[in-house]
């Protein structure tokens, strides 16, 4: 008899219709309208958009910081409307990384403690707390600073530790907003390759970005608009598209020859 494997599930993230709105005392603010989206697992997205344009609502929506007004939110194909908090915020914890334009690191805390945090929330023994914490500031190249506070390391330095925290848990996917706004052009280029990196060894990484070069580093680019998708291009995908009209031709030559 035949046993069927487990399958991966088709899409890592679906958003059907997704829109957020803002009350400001009269006015409704449309931060989203009704935003289809999938994201595939191991894919490489950045966000685009001018400011205003709705991508950093995007970017708590698809980390379940925020709820949407309307529309459905599916993870993994299971629908996360139902979850209450306590079973979000858990769900959150082991699956999604976050890593913002001003890193978020405690700044009493150096640069192993901050990469801990996020096991304490998950509640790991101390031994093996320390190990992944150390593994991942390996990871990202900061074996040399465990013990520096965040004021004693360099902005690409506190970005990575923020990286390594983002990762610890080993979560499916990382969401960026703006990583490396606040780095000069150095420093931007290695933490792109760091997220490069991660996502060559099968990390899911959704970045969003002003710069169209950082958005070089991503396969598909997401553009926003006013709430919603203005355009979704990936890379290759026109030469994919004719290669495959150009298998089709040769076929269709075949058969009726
Ligand atoms: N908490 C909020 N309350 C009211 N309006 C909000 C709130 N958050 C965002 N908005 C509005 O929603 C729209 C989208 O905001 P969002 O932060 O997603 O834009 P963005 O594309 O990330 O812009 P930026 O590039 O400047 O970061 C904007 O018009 C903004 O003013
Ligand atoms: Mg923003």
């Amino acid at each position: 008899m035949k046993v069927l494997k487990a399958v991966a599930p088709a899409s890592l993230i679906r958003f059907e219709k997704i829109s957020k709105t803002y009350q400001m005392g009269e006015i409704l603010v449309h931060a989203l309208r009704e935003v289809d989206f999938e994201v595939k697992l191991g894919e490489m997205v950045a966000i685009m958009g001018a400011s205003g344009s709705g991508k950093s609502t995007m970017l708590n929506l698809l980390g379940t910081l925020d709820r949407p007004t309307s529309g459905h939110y599916f993870l993994e194909d299971e629908p996360i409307e139902n979850l209450d908090e306590y079973e979000l915020s858990a769900l959150r914890n082991r699956k999604i990384g976050f890593v913002f334009q001003s890193f978020n690191l405690l700044p009493r805390d150096n640069a192993l403690e901050n990469v801990e945090l996020p096991m304490i929330y998950a509640g790991q023994s101390t031994t093996a707390r320390r190990k992944k914490a150390e593994r991942a500031l390996e990871r990202v190249g900061l074996a040399d600073r465990m013990d520096h506070l965040p004021n004693q390391l360099s902005g690409g330095q506190q970005q990575r530790v923020s990286i390594a925290r983002a990762i610890v848990n080993e979560p499916r996917m990382l969401l960026a907003d703006e990583p490396t706004g606040a780095l000069d052009s150095a420093t931007t280029q290695q933490v792109m390759e760091l997220f490069c990196e991660l996502h060559k060894q099968g990390m899911t990484v959704i970045l969003v970005t002003h710069d169209p070069s950082i958005a070089e580093y991503a396969e598909r680019v997401v553009r926003f608009k006013d709430g919603v998708i203005q355009s979704d291009e990936t890379k290759g995908k026109h030469a994919e598209d004719s290669d495959r009209a150009r298998v089709r031709d040769v076929s269709e030559r075949n058969s009726a020859g």
